[in-house]
């Protein structure tokens, strides 16, 4: 979603706020723009349409015509387009028509409509179609000689979610960040006194050593080099924490894209989690990893989620209702307050999501907190807004994942889920022979993730995810991923990943069902995918794999052997039925990259994606 990245004092700001841009690229935009300002409110405003590469080329020509050294603070941002199309005049910062009040904007202003009638009915002429330029017209019409009082007159007048940076020429050493419901944080270097505002924590690494996270509803108020934090008016002291992020993961190393690195990562993340939380020897879990599970006698689990972390969700969903006897049931989270979902004090709601920041989920956590019920987070984010909001929770501990289709924090999801699901199963119903087998089958998992990952290699010809299954799939217009049983969100997280990034369109459908419909669609360029392990559904897969080809289909089998009935085999480690989503999602990570790959997808930056949805 949008980004937002500033800089106070005393640098050339121009390239600081470029580089903060390509740093917040990977949350998905339509537009970028910088405006940067001397000492005196000299401003100058470059945007473009498109990647910041675009903007970058304008800044080239500027430097050409005009000394950019003399510009030492600035805002930037990158825009994704929600009120008004995609064009330079939609772009931020919006200003009042005098030009006196600069803003930038996250999230939404929903009475816009309502404000800017009022405005008009005023004479007040808008220039765009978006909602943010109401709020600088609100300033320049409330103004009081005071920045800070005048941002306190408007900001009640403001409805929905959002972050703010506001400047005026009133006051040029002055700036303003507000957070309410959106990503927002300060920054500091005390050394160099250079302030930064950002959306993500990442943007700010190699600038500045201190941080602090605003809470919503808070205000920060730069004026020169001293700042005060405020809330509903009261002035509050928040102490800034080190940064954590100087030597951060937000580079490819050797990889050609983040996600096949974060792909490459999963072994080792994976290790990193289980680390100090379970204890393989004594076949223990550590308790206090699990502070806040409420062992109180809940009767239900619901767990809460969108795109991957929602296919997590039914993963998790699965194994608890079979493992534990506890009732649990995978909500999205866009749909949660559109259903009459029977929750009471009993149920315990889980929150899932990488960012942390996802509006849907954020909207349906505030409902469930305003009644008192109990929730609990798996965030991989730690200062994010859904990590503060839950009751307890567990990190995920997945790093930094910069491809917008999420692979490492699914997998981290999948781990402290199957984590949970032990220490719960422990206190319920689980058999002691069977938590044992899970445990020491866990401890596994790890190797023979990398068993796949050595399969597959850019640089070898012969390997067949490579050269024979993804030029076959990438000649589709649409795919079947079959599925039996458990293996239905596996089927549901394969076919979100292809659609994400290789833009062809897939379908997860239960394998007996084909013929009451789909087998319609089935020839020759359909092909599917079927998860074909060494279990009980083995012979009914079977059946399926022949149904499909009778109508000249192609089978992609997910096996534990050579399948010589397929037309193509993917062979992953034999291991535990209910720890195979583990290793199924690495073989589909890879097909489904492979495919992007060999179609020319911007694999990292999908078209119309973002990697953290903040706003509904
Ligand atoms: C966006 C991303 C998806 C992600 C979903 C949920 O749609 O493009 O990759 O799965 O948000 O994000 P979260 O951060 O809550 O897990």
């Amino acid at each position: 979603m949008c980004g937002i990245f500033a800089y106070q004092w005393h640098k050339p700001a121009t390239p600081i706020l470029e580089h903060g841009l390509q740093r917040l690229e990977y949350r998905g935009y339509d537009s970028a723009w910088l405006a940067v300002f001397t000492d005196q409110w000299q401003a100058l405003l470059v945007r473009a349409v498109g990647k910041v590469s675009e903007l970058s080329k304008k800044i080239e020509w500027q430097k050409s015509i005009t000394d950019l050294t003399v510009y030492t603070s600035g805002i930037a941002h990158t825009r994704r387009a929600t009120h008004g199309g995609v064009t330079e005049e939609n772009t931020h910062p919006h200003h009042d028509t005098d030009h006196h009040f600069y803003v930038v904007h996250n999230g939404i202003i929903e009475n816009q409509r309502k404000l800017k009638d009022e405005l008009e009915s005023e004479w007040y002429v808008f220039y765009g179609q978006t909602d943010t330029e109401v709020i600088p017209a609100l300033l320049a019409k409330y103004w009081t000689g005071d920045l800070y009082q005048t941002v306190q007159k408007v900001l009640p007048l403001l409805h929905g979610a959002y972050a703010l940076l506001i400047k005026s020429s009133y006051c040029p050493d002055e700036i303003i960040g507000v957070k309410r419901g959106s990503p927002l944080l300060f920054a500091l270097h005390p050394e160099t006194q250079e302030f930064f505002f950002s959306s993500d924590a990442q943007a700010l690494a190699g600038y500045a050593s201190q941080i602090i996270y605003l809470d919503d509803g808070e205000l920060l108020h730069l004026k020169n080099k001293e700042y005060t934090i405020t809330s509903e008016k009261w002035i509050i002291q928040r102490n800034p924490t080190t940064l954590d992020v100087w030597a951060m993961e937000a580079s490819k190393w050797d990889y050609e894209h983040f996600m096949l690195k974060e792909i490459f990562e999963q072994s080792a993340i994976m290790r990193r989690i289980l680390m100090g939380r379970v204890d393989f020897a004594h076949k223990t879990l550590m308790a206090e990893a699990f502070h806040g599970m409420h062992d109180e006698a809940y009767e239900r689990i619901v767990l809460v989620g969108c795109g991957t972390s929602y296919n997590a969700a039914l993963v998790w969903a699965y194994w608890i209702e079979h493992l534990t006897g506890i009732s649990a049931k995978a909500e999205i989270a866009s749909e949660y307050l559109n259903k009459l979902i029977p929750t009471d004090v009993k149920t315990l709601h889980i929150f899932l999501s990488q960012s942390g920041e996802t509006a849907d989920s954020i909207e349906v956590l505030k409902y469930i907190k305003e009644r008192w019920w109990k929730t609990f987070g798996i965030v991989n984010v730690v200062w994010s807004t859904i990590a503060q909001l839950t009751d307890h929770g567990l990190f995920m501990r997945a790093g930094y994942e910069i491809g917008v289709a999420s692979t490492k924090a699914f997998l981290g999801q999948l781990t402290c889920l199957f984590l949970l699901t032990l220490w719960l199963g422990k206190r319920r119903s689980m058999a002691l022979s069977t938590y044992n087998a899970l445990l020491e089958e866990l401890q596994h998992i790890p190797n023979k993730i990398d068993q796949i990952l050595q399969t597959f290699d850019l640089s070898q010809e012969q390997d067949t995810i490579r050269t024979h299954i993804s030029s076959h799939i990438q000649s589709a217009s649409t795919m079947f991923y079959l599925w039996r049983g458990r293996e239905y969100p596996i089927a549901c997280e394969w076919s979100l990943k292809m659609k994400e990034i290789s833009y062809i369109h897939s379908e997860a459908y239960p394998a007996g069902e084909l013929k009451h419909g789909p087998l319609a669609l089935i020839q020759s360029t359909t092909p599917s995918c079927l998860i074909t392990l060494d279990d009980e559904f083995f012979s009914q897969n079977i059946s399926s794999l022949a149904e499909v080809q009778a109508r000249k289909g192609t089978i992609i089998a997910i096996a534990n052997d050579q399948l010589p009935q397929a037309e193509y085999t993917i062979v992953i480690p034999r291991t535990h039925s209910l720890l195979a989503p583990f290793l199924v999602t690495i073989a589909m990570q890879l097909l489904s990259y492979q495919t992007a790959y060999s179609l020319g997808r911007e694999i990292d930056k999908p078209r119309n994606l973002a990697k953290s949805v903040t706003v509904k």
